[in-house]
């Protein structure tokens, strides 16, 4: 598991706890239960604090380490939104406001959802039902929109990949790594960016 994956599991499970207590919270408020939510609140304070600070944490890592897209900045949006409502609408056992920013987190929390599913391009299509690779479609998903078909897009700078000079292994890394100004496709295996690379070499280089 690379470090990104761990940071994303860990990012999952926090954000469900943080959410999970946010509920509880939350309909305390809104049954008046103001004692339970208080010895609730206090019980949980430790929890809370270390969640929270893994919540944000993991996030500001994963939003350094992909692709900023508009969906991920309505939900960051929405989170930092949220906050100040919650902070307030708790402290002064404001119902509509308390609901409101539950209301904008579970909105948050979808969207999330719905990115990671739109997200699978890389594990479901790359792979042939043989189990062998299938590194034109890899390509097709994940570098025609920079590089076009034949490799002599340039969009935002992309590179001509028809005049490149680069190794497998060379152009393997850059798909991992990025370089510049060209993110690294995260979630492609070594195996799966081998295969692209030598796509590349073959198919659009030179043509
Ligand atoms: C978001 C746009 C974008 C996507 C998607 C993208 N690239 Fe790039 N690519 C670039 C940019 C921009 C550069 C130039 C980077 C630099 O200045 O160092 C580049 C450079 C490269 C280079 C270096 C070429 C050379 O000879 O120096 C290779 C190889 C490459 N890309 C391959 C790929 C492959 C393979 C994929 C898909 C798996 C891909 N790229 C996806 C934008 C993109």
């Amino acid at each position: 598991m690379t470090t990104f994956e761990i940071m994303k599991k860990t990012h999952f499970v926090v954000v469900t706890i943080f959410f999970l207590i946010y509920l509880i919270k939350t309909i305390l408020l809104l049954a008046n239960k103001k004692e339970n939510l208080l010895s609730f609140s206090k019980k949980i304070k430790v929890l809370e604090m270390i969640v929270s600070f893994l919540f944000l944490g993991t996030g500001i890592y994963l939003m350094f380490d992909s692709q900023i897209t508009p969906m991920l900045i309505i939900k960051i949006s929405i989170v930092f939104l949220s906050i100040p409502l919650a902070i307030v609408g708790f402290k002064k056992g404001n119902k509509g406001l308390a609901a409101l920013s539950f209301l904008l987190i579970l909105a948050a929390f979808a969207l999330g959802e719905m990115n990671k599913n739109k997200k699978a391009v890389i594990s479901d299509k790359a792979t042939n039902a043989d189990g062998s690779i299938n590194a034109r479609e890899i390509y097709t998903s994940n570098c025609v929109a920079c590089h076009g078909d034949d490799g002599k897009r340039g969009l935002a700078g992309a590179s001509d990949l028809t005049a490149t000079q680069l190794s497998n292994d060379s152009i393997a890394s850059i798909v991992i790594n990025g370089r510049n100004t060209m993110t690294k496709i995260s979630g492609i295996t070594p195996e799966q960016a081998s295969a692209v690379a030598q796509y590349v070499n073959e198919n659009i280089k030179g043509k």
